[in-house]
């Protein structure tokens, strides 16, 4: 096995609250570790494009309480191409770069597995992604902070709901992952909660909504993930605003809103645990591996175990709870 000695570091694909403190510890860790890290900007586009930038400790201060990324992130079709990754490797070997530490969702662990297996360069990647939907970790970084962004906007959302005698359907991020709906739509106690994951059917929504005002509900919240299967909050809006005529009904799509802020103080560890994990997983030799977080441990995941099980596994509980609790 041969001595690493220049890490390169990325962000790609959406960005997530918790990548910069994630990018400060992978940066301080190297550097502990006696190894130079360089910071390629704009994921997969920066590789392809030489966009290389040198990091050393005081580069990174400041940064833990940032959200986005300084490094920026970026899609890059080009490198979904063989000659696009071959072209990026041959810029990562010019500029010495001979271990990589990618932070990202499944599109980044995808890249990063198929540039690792083809040009046999260690990768260790970090899920960073709000969706919360990649196999081998409980959290992704990013996830928390934007349930806390969710559950403010809900929060003040019940407030004007109420004093109208108001329906709201407030749409969340997820194109393909209910799990910001889920647990934001519980912690701020949600009537119903409409998941990509689960057929709940405009009839089942509206049964819910009829007991609801049965017993004297006069406001109510309905979260929708943004990747349900009935057509978004607006469509849905549209449906039973047809059965409930009385009902005053509003909808909010909260947006981008929901990637940006200041991570919380539990992202914030998170990305510190896993980015100084990512480092010292490539200093034990490790390649094509998941740092993630499972029953509050540390643990690694084969990369093709992760991307081959990226559906996310529904807390059946969970839903069945929130909706006991909103009878
Ligand atoms: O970061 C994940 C995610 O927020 C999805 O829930 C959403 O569908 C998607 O990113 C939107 O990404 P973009 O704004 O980059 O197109």
């Amino acid at each position: 096995m041969k001595a690493i000695k220049k890490i390169g570091v990325l962000t790609s694909g959406g960005d997530a609250p918790g990548m910069n403190a994630c990018i400060r510890a992978v940066v301080r860790t190297g550097i502990y570790l006696g190894k130079e890290v360089v910071g390629i900007k704009q994921g997969y586009q920066g590789m392809v494009d030489r966009k290389f930038v040198n990091m050393d400790s005081h580069s990174v201060c400041n940064i833990i309480q940032l959200g986005g990324t300084i490094l920026k992130t970026a899609r890059c079709d080009e490198f979904r191409t063989y000659e696009g990754r071959q072209k990026a490797y041959k810029n990562l070997k010019k500029e010495g770069i001979d271990a990589l530490v990618a932070i990202g969702g499944d599109g980044t662990f995808t890249g990063a597995e198929l540039l690792s297996r083809e040009f046999d360069i260690p990768v260790i990647c970090v899920p960073g992604t709000i969706d919360n939907d990649l196999y081998g970790s409980d959290f992704t970084l990013g996830y928390d902070t934007a349930n806390n962004t969710v559950i403010e906007a809900i929060d003040k959302i019940r407030d004007t709901a109420a004093s109208h005698d108001r329906l709201f359907f407030i749409e969340v991020m997820g194109r393909d992952s209910g799990c910001i709906a889920l647990w934001a739509g519980t912690a701020g106690g949600a009537e119903a909660i409409l998941l990509p994951e689960k057929d709940t059917g405009i009839e089942d929504l509206i049964q819910k909504l009829e007991k609801g005002a049965d017993s004297n509900k006069s406001s109510s919240i309905v979260i929708i993930a943004e990747g349900d299967k009935n057509g978004g909050a607006y469509h849905v809006a549209k449906l039973v605003k047809e059965k409930f005529q009385f009902y005053d009904i509003k909808v909010t799509i909260l947006g981008h809103l929901q990637r940006g802020g200041s991570p919380t103080s539990f992202d914030r560890v998170l990305a510190s645990r896993l980015g100084y994990a990512a480092v010292k997983a490539l200093e034990a030799g490790e390649t094509r591996k998941m740092v993630g977080i499972r029953g509050n441990r540390v643990k690694l995941t084969d990369l093709v175990e992760s991307i081959n099980n990226n559906s996310f596994k529904l807390e059946e509980d969970l839903m069945e709870m929130s909706t006991i609790l909103t009878i």
